[in-house]
């Protein structure tokens, strides 16, 4: 039988009209049933409450978009700072098979086309008691309509699959693919590693010599792109010489 890190994927899906955070849902879920929930799905129309990256907002409107959150229970030797990658890569794959549409990855997991952000992913983690580590995945993906109608703050940095495909698109359709998406690569990020990490090293916005300005979490740090390294961090030049960033957001670079 081939290797795989899920029994049964999606093992369950629980779909709300309306949630405060399908992260949150995806949390008590697991709280209450541990690594049995892992393949867990939870997904909503339309969030109240839902959360970006650094305790951000997170805007969708209604039935427009992807609002998604994976309970997902990785073996214990799974190296946990890939997860955000990994999955950052099954939505760039998932987008090409969807719409033939090249989109990229803005490290660590920002998916943007022509510098406007289709979507976002929130990884999250909790460990209960003598659990092992489990993570909740929480993808954000604008699917139908014109960022033209996004609130003010956003219209002019997002995108959504319609504008980008130019057809009518269907977050339903969307969500078979990332599922299968998503099962096909966290697999093959921890049994083929060395394969996945030449992959997703291909799909990433950055080349060399760009300057990028990270926002990491008390410091700005500017430098030129070097080069994704072999555990997916960000390694820049810098006056200092090589700087190898594991975590933080990039706030300007010059090609986005
Ligand atoms: C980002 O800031 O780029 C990440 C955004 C992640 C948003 C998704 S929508 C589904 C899930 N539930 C949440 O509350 N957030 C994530």
């Amino acid at each position: 039988m081939k290797k795989d890190l899920f029994k049964s994927f999606p093992l369950m899906v629980e779909h709300h009209r309306k949630i405060g955070s399908t992260n949150d849902r995806a949390f008590e879920i697991l709280l209450a049933d541990g690594v049995k929930a892992n393949g867990t799905i939870v997904l909503a129309d339309y969030q109240e409450k839902g959360r970006g990256r650094f305790q951000r907002e997170w805007f969708a409107r209604e039935k427009e978009s992807l609002l998604m959150s994976v309970v997902f229970y990785p073996p214990r030797d799974y190296p946990y700072h890939l997860i955000p990658l990994a999955v950052g890569l099954s939505v760039v794959q998932s987008i090409k098979k969807y719409t033939d549409k090249n989109v990229y990855l803005k490290w660590p997991n920002d998916i943007v086309f022509g510098g406007r952000k289709l979507g976002g992913i929130l990884v999250e983690s909790r460990s209960y008691g003598d659990e092992p580590l489990g993570f909740v995945i929480g993808i954000g993906i604008n699917v139908k309509g014109k960022s033209d109608s996004f609130p003010d703050e956003i219209k002019k940095i997002a995108i959504t699959l319609e504008e980008i495909s130019g057809k009518a698109c269907s977050v339903d359709e969307f969500l078979r693919i990332i599922l299968r998406e998503i099962r096909r690569i966290l697999n093959i990020s921890y049994f083929e590693k060395d394969f996945f990490m030449k992959e997703l090293k291909k799909h990433f916005i950055h080349k060399k010599g760009d300057l990028i300005k990270i926002n990491t979490t008390n410091l700005i740090v500017v430098g030129y792109f070097v080069e994704i390294g072999d555990n997916g961090e960000l390694v820049i030049s810098t006056e200092k010489g090589n700087l190898s960033l594991v975590q933080g957001e990039i706030v300007d670079a010059s090609c986005t």
